[in-house]
């Protein structure tokens, strides 16, 4: 969603600033704004609606704006329309206090009618004008100085925040403050940077601190400096590395990220299962979990929202059938509003590639005033869902930027299938041949997903006849119907063709009466136990005239007659076939978003990290 940057240093800040907003274009975005200040002038303020270029363009790339010291900020509309006016930095009528803001100030309104009555005019529709000028309050009425007005608005607003802020008498620093959405600040050799994401400062430094919610600070061109609600500086902050290289934030010679990231999947798939398969053995200890526990768990909780949701399907079809666990996946958007009574000897699971989904993670932090613990799978170290939980199973993903998930995705999916297998091992219900399988199985994965990559010309191709389609439908069954769950999501983000998954055995309770020539389905048949049923339904859609693409496994030919097209996918384990089956469909999309002309990268009205309700 927005995206914040903020820079004291030796150099221009406008070009950082507008650098580092670039690398934040892919959290999604519709206006963006800069202030840039030098030393006791008087800072400049430049905003624009729509791409972050209009931004660039209207700065001559920065270079119109000379300052050392600033902050931008690029923003995902909530409060009010994408327009100057609503985008940030916002200032006090005497530019007192300048910020920008990412997340909700929930009370925002009646924040408003408080400042309304003591005086104070808004020109925008946002609640972050309410939070800047909020402080300007405090710093005129209390004249303590940026912390205590900083912590002053902290303890009254109510919601989620990330602040950057530039007060006038405070030449060449930064202010920050944060609770609920993420933040991190780093020195460099030529200033100190703070940023809403890693990307934004890759450049420059590599290491990092997370400042903690309800934490403020100031960055200087030499300094970080944190404080706690009291006003306390807090001297014991550390600095984390970060594993990442700049180049990741790049797209290198492919031209969208979407693209590089499916094709880096058996390179991450290898790196993730080479941090938890020790010599064909489930190590989990660098997670915290250990064999006892999880011995003593008989009830699994997951939650999470859109694809990360689909990993948690396919582990409840699997760990149900392989683990004699019970499992329970729920969307963390509804289980948040939800009450049922946990079980005892219960594990919560909460899926989040960002690790900072706002659903996500409050089912965490409901799970831990039900005492339940927690295990999160995120692919950003140290983010918020990761510090909120009790154990962390990270993947390896590295930086995925395309706003639709792939490699994440298929991340998510190897660790759910570790901790399937290492629950069966511990509770007896997998034997020795079993378990030789899938593990032997688990370490092919990375070479049949580059098999399926080299099939790319061939996938190219049928996504064509995708692109006049309104109307896709993805069935199957079992297995199969938690793929295409996937599979339907990414058509529907990066095509905007309405694509919807039914469980096979349900197309005759309803939605049949939709088949017709210009409906489009896409059927994934790769469990051998229900191979000639969903065939049946592919037979009954072609009757009635819709166009069947079969997604099934080599060998399987006499699909043929069933079926307008085919795709076929190497065997493997068949509780495996989703980390397969999905990259056909991660293609199918990518291509058919090509072939309509649209940026698979940026879809429209999609954002990549969801930090609101
Ligand atoms: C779809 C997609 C989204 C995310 C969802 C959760 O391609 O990327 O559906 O899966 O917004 O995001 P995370 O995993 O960051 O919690």
């Amino acid at each position: 969603m927005c995206g914040i940057v903020g820079y004291v240093g030796n150099n221009d800040a406008a070009p950082v600033l507008l650098h580092g907003l670039a690398k934040l274009e892919y959290r999604g975005y519709d206006s963006a704004g800069i202030c840039v200040r030098q030393n006791n002038l008087e800072p400049v303020i430049v905003k624009a609606e729509g791409k972050l270029k209009n931004l660039i363009d209207k700065t001559d790339s920065g270079k119109s704006l000379v300052g050392t010291s600033g902050i931008g900020h690029t923003r995902w509309a909530t409060h009010g329309n994408p327009t100057v006016e609503n985008a940030h930095p916002h200032h006090s009528d005497d530019y007192n206090v300048i910020g920008v803001h990412n997340g909700i100030i929930e009370n925002y309104q009646e924040l408003k009618d408080k400042l309304l009555r003591n005086g104070y005019t808004f020109y925008s529709e946002t609640d972050t004008e309410v939070i800047i000028k909020l402080i300007d309050y405090y710093c005129k009425k209390y004249k303590k100085g940026p912390i205590d007005a900083i912590n002053k608005a902290m303890v009254r607003a109510r919601g989620s925040y990330a602040l950057a802020i530039m007060c006038k008498n405070y030449p060449d620093q930064i202010w920050f403050a944060k609770k609920g959405s993420p933040l991190i600040v780093a020195k460099g050799n030529d200033g100190c940077y703070l940023a809403s994401d890693v990307p934004a400062i890759l450049k420059y430094t590599k290491n990092v601190y997370y400042p903690e919610d309800y934490e403020c600070g100031v960055i200087t061109k030499d300094s970080i400096k944190f404080y706690d609600l009291n006003g306390d500086e807090l001297k014991n902050k550390k600095s984390v590395l970060i594993e990442l290289d700049a180049d990741s934030a790049d797209k290198g010679n492919y031209p969208h990220f979407m693209i590089k990231e499916i094709e880096e999947q058996p390179e991450v798939i290898q790196k993730t299962l080479n941090y938890y398969l020790k010599n064909d053995v489930i190590d989990l200890s660098s997670t915290g979990l250990t064999d006892d526990f999880l011995a003593n768990i008989r009830n699994i909780y997951i939650y999470a929202c859109g694809s990360a949701y689909h990993t948690g399907v396919v582990a409840q079809y699997i760990m149900e059938e392989i683990s004699g666990v019970n499992v329970r996946v729920e969307l963390a958007s509804e289980y948040k509003y939800r009450e049922y009574s946990q079980r005892p000897q219960s594990l919560v699971i909460a899926i989040s590639q960002s690790g900072e989904t706002k659903d996500t993670h409050e089912s965490v932090l409901k799970a831990k005033e039900r005492n339940i613990p927690t295990l999160s799978i995120c692919n950003v170290q140290k983010s918020t869902i990761s510090r909120s939980s009790d154990y962390n199973m990270y993947t390896y993903a590295g930086l995925e930027i395309a706003v639709a998930t792939t490699k994440a995705y298929s991340c998510q999916l190897i660790n759910l299938y570790l901790l399937a297998i290492k629950l069966g091992r511990l509770n007896g219900t997998i034997n020795d041949d079993l378990y030789n399988e899938l593990i032997s199985d688990l370490k092919r994965i990375p070479s049949l997903v580059k098999e399926i990559i080299e099939e790319k010309d061939q996938i190219q191709r049928i996504a064509q006849n995708l692109v006049p389609m309104k109307d896709v439908f993805f069935i199957g069954r079992g297995l199969d119907y938690t793929i295409c769950l996937e599979g339907a999501l990414k058509l529907k983000e990066i095509t905007y063709i309405n694509a919807n998954a039914y469980a096979a055995g349900e197309l005759k309770h309803g939605t049949i009466s939709l088949i017709d020539e210009h409906v489009g389905v896409i059927a994934l048949d790769t469990q051998s136990k229900l191979y000639e049923k969903t065939k049946s339904n592919m037979v009954e859609v072609k009757a009635r005239n819709g166009k069947v693409l079969a997604v099934t496994n080599y060998g399987n030919y006499d699909v043929d007659s069933a079926s307008n097209d085919q795709i076929y996918v190497p065997k493997i384990n068949e509780y495996l076939t989703p980390s397969l089956a999905i990259i056909s469909l991660q293609m199918l999309a990518y291509y058919a978003s090509i072939a309509k002309g649209i940026n698979p990268d940026k879809p429209r009205n999609l954002a990549k990290s969801v930090t609101v309700e």
